[in-house]
Parts: structure tokens; C-alpha cells; sequence
């Protein structure tokens, strides 16, 4: 069974279409990465499976049940994550437990563990203004790794990152996937983001939003970068770098920006004619 089945999904906005006709089947254990240009409702589709807000129609699946609000089975990260600025990373991550009913000596122990998955031991006092945005990033993640969801959705997460950090953060991302095996949903705009995170990427269409294709990714032997990462947000190694450099991601970053420079060609195109009427 499907882990997250989307089914006619459409949503309005008064008379504005933002989302239509999206079928889309997600499989337990899947990294997906959702492209598309600006506006197309990617944030509205991980709004919808976050249940931050509801279909006009059709409607959504997690395992086997209609979404009908937010869960702890469903994390969330988004591109700017907002942080308690009182409270340190290790509070910051502990306060994602305490809704869970973990009791509190289990909760420093597993915001501990957390925070030193993401390569953040030793920052643990830190209050969020004394930490970069790199490691503000990875509190966020930390945080919604702690309880344990399912589903880890992601809007833009690295968005505001330098290259380095990002890449460093796209391998401990990919890390944690395997070995925790949660079904990831990654919104980006990053097309070699998209190309390295994901085992697929789905293109959307805009106005209205509409999935375009969905490309499968696969580069065979692909090689572990389990090793690579090690939180201090310095680069990605030569593993990475080779595999970002080898002939089949140029191939997969150019079947991906052909599908998405159409797109964005249209939309530019459709909004030229409003701005003339
Ligand atoms: N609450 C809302 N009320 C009215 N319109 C909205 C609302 N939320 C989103 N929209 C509109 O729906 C469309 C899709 O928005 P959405 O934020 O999902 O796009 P996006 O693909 O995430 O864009 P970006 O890449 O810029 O983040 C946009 O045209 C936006 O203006
Ligand atoms: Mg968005």
C-alpha cells in the first residue's frame, strides 16, 4: 500500500486556482522532491499533507486515512523555521517532545541523540541568535526528527544557504534517510538539489498546479555518503562532488531543466498577457 496517496486534488483560493487534478502516489520509504516554478502551490501541496490546510476538493491519504489536521506522524521543515529564540537547541528540540508525552529525562536523552545526528554536539546551550542559519537549519531538522514522524516534509529547507552548507546538509539529509528509511516530500528550487536528494522528481505545471512528470532518478552504485558529512558544514567530499560531476547527473539536471524551463517559460508568458489586459 501506498504511504501518501493523493487523489483529485484541487484547491482554491476564491476564484484562483492553486492546485488541480493532482494523482500522485508516494511509497513508504520514498524520497520524493517536488520542482516547479515560483507560484505553481508547492508550499500549498505540503500545506495540504501537513494538513495545515484542507482540499477543496479530492483528497489525501496517509496510510490509508484522510488527512484531516496536523500529526505528530508528519514533520514539518520549512525554509525559514521559526525557532524559540529563548529557549537553546537543546530546549528547541526537547520542546518537540513535550507534546509527545515523552517524560523529561527521555527527552533531553533523545534531543541529545538528535542533535548530534545533525552534527550539532556541543552547541547544545546555544540560543538560536548565536548559532548560523546553517545550524539553525539543523535544530529545525533535529527537531522534527526527534518524535519520530513517518513523513518528513520539507519546503525549501536549504534555500537560504550558502553552497557549501547546503550541500553538506543535502548529505547528512540523505544520511539520516537511509537509515531511518522515512518518507521524505522535498520542495526545492534547486535542480541539482533535486537530482541528488531525490529517487524521484516530481515537475509541476503552473496556474494551475498540476504535476507535470515525474522523473525516477537512479545513478545504480550510488555511493554511501554516510561518511561524508560530519556536521561541521564544510563541503561535501569527493563522493559527492563525483557523483555531481559524473555524465548521468548532467544527464537527469538536463531532462529536469528542459521540463521546468518550458514551464517557466508559460507562466512567464500567461502573466505578460495579464499584465497587458
Ligand atoms: N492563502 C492564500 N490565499 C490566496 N492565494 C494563495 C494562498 N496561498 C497561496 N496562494 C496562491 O497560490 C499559488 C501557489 O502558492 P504556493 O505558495 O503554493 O506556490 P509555490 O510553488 O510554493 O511558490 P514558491 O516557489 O514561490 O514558494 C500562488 O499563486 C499564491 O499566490
Ligand atoms: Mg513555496
Amino acid at each position: 500500500m501506498a504511504k501518501i496517496v493523493f487523489e483529485g486534488v484541487r484547491k482554491t483560493f476564491g476564484d484562483f486556482t492553486a492546485l488541480d487534478g493532482i494523482d500522485l502516489e508516494i511509497r513508504s520509504g520514498e524520497f520524493l522532491v517536488v520542482v516547479g516554478p515560483s507560484g505553481c502551490g508547492k508550499s500549498t501541496l505540503l500545506d495540504l499533507l501537513g494538513g495545515l490546510s484542507t482540499p477543496t476538493s479530492g483528497r489525501i491519504l496517509l496510510d490509508g486515512k484522510p488527512v484531516t489536521g496536523p500529526g505528530l506522524d508528519r514533520g514539518i521543515v520549512f525554509q525559514q523555521y521559526a525557532l524559540l529564540p529563548w529557549r537553546t537547541a537543546l530546549g528547541n528540540v526537547e520542546f518537540g517532545l513535550e507534546a509527545t508525552g515523552v517524560p523529561r529525562r527521555e527527552r533531553r536523552a533523545r534531543a541529545t541523540e538528535f542533535l548530534d545526528l545533525v552534527g550539532l554536539t556541543g552547541f547544545e546551550d546555544r540560543h538560536p541568535h548565536q548559532l548560523s542559519g546553517g545550524m539553525r537549519q539543523r535544530v529545525a531538522i533535529a527537531r522534527s526528527l526527534a518524535y519520530d514522524p513517518d513523513v518528513l516534509l520539507m519546503d525549501e529547507p536549504f534555500a537560504a544557504l550558502d553552497a557549501q552548507t547546503r550541500e553538506s546538509l543535502q548529505d547528512e539529509l540523505r544520511r539520516i534517510w537511509q537509515r531511518t528509511g522515512k518518507t521524505v516530500v522535498f520542495i526545492t528550487h534547486g535542480i541539482e538539489e533535486a537530482v541528488y536528494l531525490g529517487q524521484k522528481v516530481a515537475v509541476m505545471t503552473s496556474r494551475p498546479g498540476r504535476i507535470k512528470e515525474i522523473v525516477p532518478v537512479s545513478f545504480g552504485e550510488r555511493p554511501e555518503t554516510a561518511a561524508v558529512g560530519t556536521g561541521t558544514g564544510t563541503g561535501t567530499g569527493p563522493q559527492g562532488e563525483e557523483l555531481r560531476s559524473s555524465p548521468e547527473f548532467a544527464r537527469y539536471r538536463h531532462e529536469i531543466w528542459t521540463l521546468l524551463h518550458d514551464e517557466v517559460a508559460r507562466a512567464q508568458q500567461l502573466e505578460k498577457e495579464e499584465a497587458s489586459v
